[in-house]
């Protein structure tokens, strides 16, 4: 009996070793949050190419939105085609705005929506950054796994729902709504958010 509990302990042990915070959250994104347009394990890939920049300038948006398009860009893979289109029908659809412009208005906002816990990811990575004494590819990995822990305890569905209706009411236009409602549900499952359903007269 005892034997056996601490079989499915050290089981239990192993199994957690080998699951990083990164791949919870990315399978929570996917699982949880309804994104269908990449695996876990795609996202994973594309994280990990945006990680390096975030960890440098996590107060630079502009650095870390351009890295993480040309990250997006560069590890779609077999989705590339597909990412590309969506990317045009988006510009298309938002002309004479883009997707670009869009996505950097809106920024701003949801930073300050979700405020609370960008102080919270910020401080971690920052505090971990000043006393974490590992060499530096260690440490980058140890504090951006603190990071992930922070934000996949705050992020759930009903946070994103929140933040999303915040977003929609406020500073998205009749003719932004109108693109991102026929476009969003092609990267995930829309119907889970109570803001899908939104009507801007
Ligand atoms: C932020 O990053 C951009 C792009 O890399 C760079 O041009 C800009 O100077 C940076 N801003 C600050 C305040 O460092
Ligand atoms: C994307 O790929 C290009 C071309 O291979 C490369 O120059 C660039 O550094 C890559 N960018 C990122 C963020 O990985
Ligand atoms: C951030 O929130 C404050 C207070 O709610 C508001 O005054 C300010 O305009 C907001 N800034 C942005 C960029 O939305
Ligand atoms: C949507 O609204 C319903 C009714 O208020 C609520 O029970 C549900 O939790 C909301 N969905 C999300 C994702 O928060």
């Amino acid at each position: 009996m005892c034997r056996l509990l601490l079989s499915v302990l050290v089981l239990a042990h192993l199994g957690h070793a080998t699951t990083t915070n990164r791949d919870t959250m990315m399978d929570m994104i996917c699982n949880k949050l309804g994104l269908t347009f990449y695996t876990p394990a795609e996202l994973t890939v594309i994280a990990k190419c945006i990680e390096p920049q975030a960890y440098k300038t996590p107060n630079n948006n502009t650095a870390i939105l351009s890295t993480g398009k040309n990250c997006v860009i560069n590890n779609s893979g077999n989705k590339a085609i597909s990412a590309m289109s969506l990317y045009s029908n988006a510009n298309s659809c938002l002309n004479p705005d883009s997707l670009d412009t869009v996505v950097t208005a809106l920024v701003p906002p949801i930073q300050n929506l979700t405020i609370a816990l960008v102080k919270k990811v910020k401080n971690t990575l920052s505090e971990c950054k000043n006393t974490n004494k590992q060499a530096a590819a260690a440490k980058q990995e140890t504090c951006l796994q603190k990071v992930y822990g922070v934000a996949k305890a705050a992020i759930t569905l009903t946070y994103v729902d929140n933040v999303c209706k915040k977003v929609v009411n406020q500073h998205v236009s009749k003719a932004w709504w109108s693109c991102g409602t026929t476009l969003i549900p092609k990267v995930l499952t829309f119907s889970k958010y109570n803001c899908s359903k939104i009507v801007k007269s």
